[in-house]
């Protein structure tokens, strides 16, 4: 067992995430992260209303009986989605843990704490976590340079960004980018983390729900396989390298904006990818650790698997390692 302060303060069995994912985090991904007894997030966004999500949270708990929460992501929108909706959606339904990522927590965090719900805040610097934790979240999640979806501008990876930030921490902090093995996790506790989230190595687990030829292309690319579009933008996103994601970057390069690219990054472009298997009909977010997925396995066999080499790697590499240097000094 590893035991930590996000272990404890949020009542999970392993120290392990699934973060919100836009059209794949669904009910039955997160009833097995859940059964496998790690923390799933639904994602509140890939349902079409707040009474959907009400249905989505039903059909969770039909499929497990652990602790599960909801993703909220708050991102710049011409027309932005009825967030206090979805808000009250998530209190109604007595969903205990949440996730925003986005935007700035403060907005929706005095109703949470009221309804007391726990608010785990992602974000992808120290700053932001730094005034999450003024602001009185219970923990926070941050995203290095190597993630799928929003890395921020900074350019910092994990093992620059998760000590950083360790320094100053005082509530649970989650590593997250890059972390798709037991090697990225004791990594991450080594950095001073208290567990980690991972997106894109559930993405391609048996039971999300995207079409088995992007789990496989996941298997098939390497670490050089991402794009990162939306650089003019101040918005960037790290996404599966394609011809469409190619032809957004040679665009923005030619300093085309927004409207140049507007179709070519459309969210029901990048949902036939995930739901046809069509690999270039839009943009779909992957992070850099596809590098390291070799297998679709079911996610408690990930889970079990990565607990069990991590708690081998502390005891038994670590510890060996140790032992030599102390003999050495002798
Ligand atoms: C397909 C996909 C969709 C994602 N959608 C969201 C989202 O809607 N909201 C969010 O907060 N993060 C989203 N993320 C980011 C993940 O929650 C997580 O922070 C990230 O994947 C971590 O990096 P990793 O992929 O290297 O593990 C998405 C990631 C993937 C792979």
């Amino acid at each position: 067992m590893l035991r930590t302060r996000f272990t404890e303060e949020f009542g999970i069995e392993h120290p392990i995430v699934q973060g919100g994912m836009m059209w794949v985090g669904r009910a039955e991904l997160v009833a097995a992260v859940a059964n496998a007894g790690a923390l799933g997030f639904i994602t509140a966004l890939t349902q079409p209303t707040p009474a959907d999500l009400v249905e989505e949270i039903k059909k969770t708990r039909d499929l497990t009986d652990k602790p599960f929460g909801v993703n909220l992501t708050i991102l710049p929108s011409i027309t932005p989605p009825p967030y206090e909706e979805y808000r009250q959606a998530i209190i109604d339904s007595g969903v205990k843990i949440v996730e925003i990522a986005g935007g700035n927590p403060a907005t929706h965090l005095n109703h949470f704490k009221e309804a007391g719900v726990k608010v785990l805040h992602k974000c992808t610097s120290v700053k932001h976590a730094l005034k999450a934790q003024a602001v009185g979240v219970d923990g926070v999640s941050i995203d290095g340079f190597e993630c799928a979806g929003h890395p921020g501008e900074n350019d910092i990876p994990g093992l620059i960004l998760i000590p950083a930030a360790a320094r100053h921490m005082k509530i649970p902090m989650i590593a997250s980018g890059g972390i798709a093995d037991a090697k990225g996790l004791v990594a991450a506790l080594a950095l001073g983390a208290d567990g980690v989230n991972m997106g894109t190595r559930f993405l391609c687990t048996q039971e999300s729900s995207i079409d088995q030829k992007v789990k496989e292309q996941i298997v098939a690319n390497s670490e050089l396989d991402t794009k990162l579009i939306f650089r003019t933008l101040g918005n960037t996103a790290r996404v599966a390298k394609n011809t469409i994601s190619e032809q957004v970057v040679e665009i923005e390069r030619g300093g085309g904006g927004f409207d140049a690219i507007r179709d070519l990054v459309s969210g029901a472009r990048g949902r036939k990818v995930f739901e046809n298997g069509d690999l270039e009909a839009g943009i779909w977010s992957v992070g850099q650790c596809q590098g390291l997925i070799d297998d679709i396995p079911t996610v408690a066999e990930l889970v079990d698997r990565m607990v069990a080499e991590a708690e081998d790697l502390i005891t038994n590499r670590l510890g060996e390692i140790v032992v030599e240097r102390v003999g050495s000094r002798a």
